[in-house]
This record gives C-alpha cells, structure tokens and sequence, in this order.
C-alpha cells in the first residue's frame, strides 16, 4: 500500500509549506515533480554545467558520466536489450514524428492506427499521406472503448506499421499490445507503441512486450518538461534513417560526405537537454522505489470511489466501459449541452481543484462520437480519498446551479 503521506512530502507544491495545496487531477497532461528531481538538475546547473560527450574536461566528463547513467537506469526500467536502444528525445509526439519520418515509408504503404489516437499518433501519419501517398486506416473499436482484436485481424493482412496506443489518455483503457504484436508480427508488420500514458502507471518490459519501437514523455512520469524517450530493437534502429541530423550525429564529414555515428548518438541531433536528462534518470530512480502494483491498486480505489459518485449524478455520462478496473487512474466525463471547461474552472475557483477539460488532442473521437468536450479526473501516487471527498463535493454543489 502507497504511504501518501511520506511520498507528498517530497512534492513542494503538495507537502503545504508553501501555502495550501492544490488538489491536483491532472497528471494525465503532466505529473508533479518530486523535489529529488529538481535538485538533480539544479546539481547539474551548479556544479558541472557542461557539454555531454563533446569535451573531455573533468566538468564535461562528469555530465557524460551523469547522462550514461540516465540512459542505464532507463534501459533497465524498461528492460530494454542495451542502453543505446534509448535515445532522448523532448516527448513523445517527437518520438512519434522520429519515427513516421525515419521508417523509410512509400506510396501506398499501410499503416494502421486505433480510433482513439491522440493528434500525435494521427498527424504524423495524416501529414505524411498527404505528403507521400500512405494510406492510413482506422482499427474499428468495441462500443465501450476497449480494444477489438478480432477487427484487427481483419484489416492487419498488408500493412507496414501498426502505430497504436498502449493506455489511452482519454477513457484510461489500456490496449492488449501483446496480442496485438503477435498478430501484426504474424503479418509482417512492426508495432511501434505510444506509451505516454502508460509508462507511469504499469510495468513496461519491452522484451516482453515483443514491440518494435515505444516512445513516452518524462513530463507524465515526474520528470522534467522537455524531455521523452524513443526505444527500438537495435537491429531496427540501426536500419532507420534519422530525420534529424547535424552535430554529434556523425563521426566524420567532408565537404561533401558525411559517417553516421552508430545508435543512439545518430539520432541525438545538437546540444541535447543534459539537465533533462539527468532529471528524467532521476525520476525513474525516484518511481522504482515504488511497486507498480501497489500504484495501480491506489488509483483504482480512488478512481472506484470518483466514479461509484458521478454514476449518482444523472447528468453526468462517463466516457468508457463501466468498469473502472478497466481505466487505470482516468475518469473522463460529459454534461450533455454543457461546456465542460466551464465544470473546471469552476472547480479550480472553487477549491482549487485542478482537472483537465477540453478534447484531450483526440478531437477526431469527440468529432465522431458527436461529444462536445469533456471533463477528465487523472489520478497518480500521491491523490488521496480525501483529495476524492472534496472533488466530489464540490461537482455535486456546481451541477446542481448549471
Ligand atoms: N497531454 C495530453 C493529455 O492531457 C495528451 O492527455
């Protein structure tokens, strides 16, 4: 069992010795930051602020040493075969658009996606359609949300890359990824997953997963803005071609040649954000000391008592299945005719509850589903029951004046 109160502590924003805190529900869009995080990065700006794996002075040698060692905490958190199948990126939409452009797609080839993608696994591959001739198809889903493996197996025959979500930043459903590699793998297809949202909140083991490529954000996992990872087998990333290139991507250049540096530097283009780095290292050092068990036992009970309330509210409609076992830390909500960011602000006046409203960037599901917007709940390590209480209260006073 999470221990909220030792672990709140560690948050400035939550342990109320500046000011009241906020009850904050909105960790989907971006977790809090423990202050171990922070002052590893203030350590980086004080005492070695230097160029990694360019110089060779003693500061820029212990920034190399510091971001070799990020990238070995990360591999291991995600099993990854070596450290250099991890390459930093600033989040994973850049991930995703690393990979839509350094694939090596060409007219007509088919790439399929859910139709619960956020912008950033649609727009790449929209974009390059347009550009080159791709042809992007839609894996139907259940009525509840969750994920249809029979759909998939219908349309999977001929397609280059399945690009699919693993746990959904809209109804919190997380996709079978296992089945679904299998089944792709069957059909030669590779599997590239955005696990933005899942990466926080449930053991990843890429291995065991069998996926081709993965990318999440640091920003979701309590780390820094600004930073994210790319993960490939090595034999697949060794065949991509970076689409961003330049400085400490290549070993050597004339005037008119250039040598690739091996993985991951080739796909590291440019001065690269070190203190990011260092900061996300940490965050992964800081979230292993915790069982991914104990995380997602701790938002289920919260997310049970959150829904089990708004099911008493008969305005109130819940995106995704009933069950809330199903949808990890994410209750997401409507009011038919009613702007939900009106619902938030309210919240957030009110008692300083701070929740995420709006599309979520999955506009193309809100547009076929006919919803307006909506209203979401994100819950992490260090919400409380009585964070829930308060929520509760407050939403009840507010639909009853709409
Ligand atoms: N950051 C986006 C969200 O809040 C994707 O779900």
């Amino acid at each position: 069992m999470l221990n909220t109160k030792k672990i709140r502590a560690d948050f400035n924003i939550l342990n109320g010795k500046n000011g009241p805190a906020p009850i904050y529900f909105d960790s989907a869009c971006m977790s809090l930051k423990p202050n171990q995080v922070v002052e590893a990065m203030n350590e980086y700006y004080f005492n070695y602020p230097a160029c990694a794996l360019r110089s060779f002075h003693k500061l820029s040698n212990k920034a190399t040493e510091k971001v070799k060692e990020a990238r070995q905490i990360i591999a291991k958190f995600i099993n990854a075969n070596s450290d250099d199948e991890i390459i930093f990126t600033r989040n994973t939409t850049e991930g995703i658009n690393l990979f839509a452009n350094s694939i090596g797609l060409k007219k007509d080839d088919i790439v399929l996606i859910s139709d619960k993608e956020h912008n950033s696994n649609l727009v790449p591959w929209l974009v390059l359609r347009d550009k080159i001739g791709i042809v992007v198809k839609i894996i139907p889903g259940n009525e509840n949300g969750s994920f249809n493996l029979d759909n998939f197996s219908k349309i999977i025959a001929g397609a280059k890359i399945v690009s699919i979500v693993h746990t959904s930043n809209l109804d919190g459903v997380t996709n079978p990824i296992k089945e679904i590699t299998e089944i792709a793998h069957k059909n030669n297809a590779l599997v590239f997953v955005d696990a933005a949202q899942s990466i926080a909140h449930r053991k990843i083991d890429v291995q065991d997963l069998n996926v081709d490529f993965l990318a999440f954000s640091g920003h979701k996992m309590l780390g820094p803005t600004g930073t994210g990872v790319f993960y490939g087998k090595r034999e697949l990333l060794e065949k991509l071609q970076p689409f961003m290139v330049g400085g400490d991507t290549v070993e050597f250049t004339t005037y008119d040649s250039y040598k690739m540096l091996p993985i991951p530097e080739k796909f590291e283009a440019g001065l690269q954000n070190y203190a990011g780095i260092i900061g996300l290292g940490r965050a992964v050092k800081y979230l292993s000391q915790f069982d991914f068990k104990d995380i997602a036992e701790h938002e289920l009970r919260l997310n049970t008592y959150i829904t089990e309330e708004l099911k008493k509210i008969p305005q109130i409609k819940i995106i995704g299945p009933e069950d809330q076992k199903l949808k990890s830390g994410i209750v997401n909500f409507y009011i038919e005719g009613t702007d939900m960011h009106k619902i938030a602000i309210m919240l957030d006046e009110m008692a300083n509850i701070a929740i995420r409203s709006g599309r979520h960037c999955v506009h193309s599901w809100f547009e076929n589903k006919k919803i307006y917007n909506s209203a979401r709940v994100s819950l992490y390590l260090y919400n409380t029951m009585e964070e829930a209480e308060i929520f509760i209260k407050n939403l009840n006073q507010i639909v009853k004046i709409l």
